[in-house]
């Protein structure tokens, strides 16, 4: 993500002054931040069949983004792209046509519930 648009890494605090991959690579602010967004993720499509548990949660965590300095709503589908390329890579020969018009169902209902949940709140 940091990749695509520089203009992102700005609007983390403890990120905006690292300068190369390695140095991202290292970080552990870094690490810690996308735990979190990876545990959401994984809360969201865990609690799927309990539809409003994971609407809450997105919605919250849409919310809470209202916060950030410089952070519009948009900005979210900035994710998108990059969740599905490392979603490749890591299910590899198991990433197949199916798996691919799932996943990126899945984001877009993600994203577009963090982006509600920010543009309501
Ligand atoms: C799946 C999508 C996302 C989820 C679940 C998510 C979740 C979170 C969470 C849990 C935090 C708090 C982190 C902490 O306290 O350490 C956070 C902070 C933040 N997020 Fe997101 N996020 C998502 C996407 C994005 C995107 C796409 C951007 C930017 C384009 C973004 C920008 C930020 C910023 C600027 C902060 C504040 C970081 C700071 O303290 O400097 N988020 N996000």
């Amino acid at each position: 993500m940091f990749k695509n648009n520089s203009g992102v890494q700005q609007l983390f605090r403890e990120l905006r002054d690292l300068k190369t991959t390695d140095e991202l690579r290292m970080s552990e602010v870094l690490e810690k931040h996308a735990s979190k967004v990876m545990s959401i993720l994984d809360d969201s499509i865990n609690n799927i069949d309990s539809v409003d548990i994971t609407l809450e949660l997105l919605h919250r965590t849409g919310a809470s983004h209202k916060g950030y300095q410089g952070f519009t709503a948009e900005l979210f589908w900035e994710i998108e792209q990059p969740f599905l390329d490392s979603v490749k890579l890591t299910l590899g020969d198991r990433y197949t046509d199916n798996m691919d018009s799932i996943y990126k169902i899945t984001i877009k209902f993600i994203l577009e519930n963090l982006i509600k949940g920010m543009k309501n709140s």
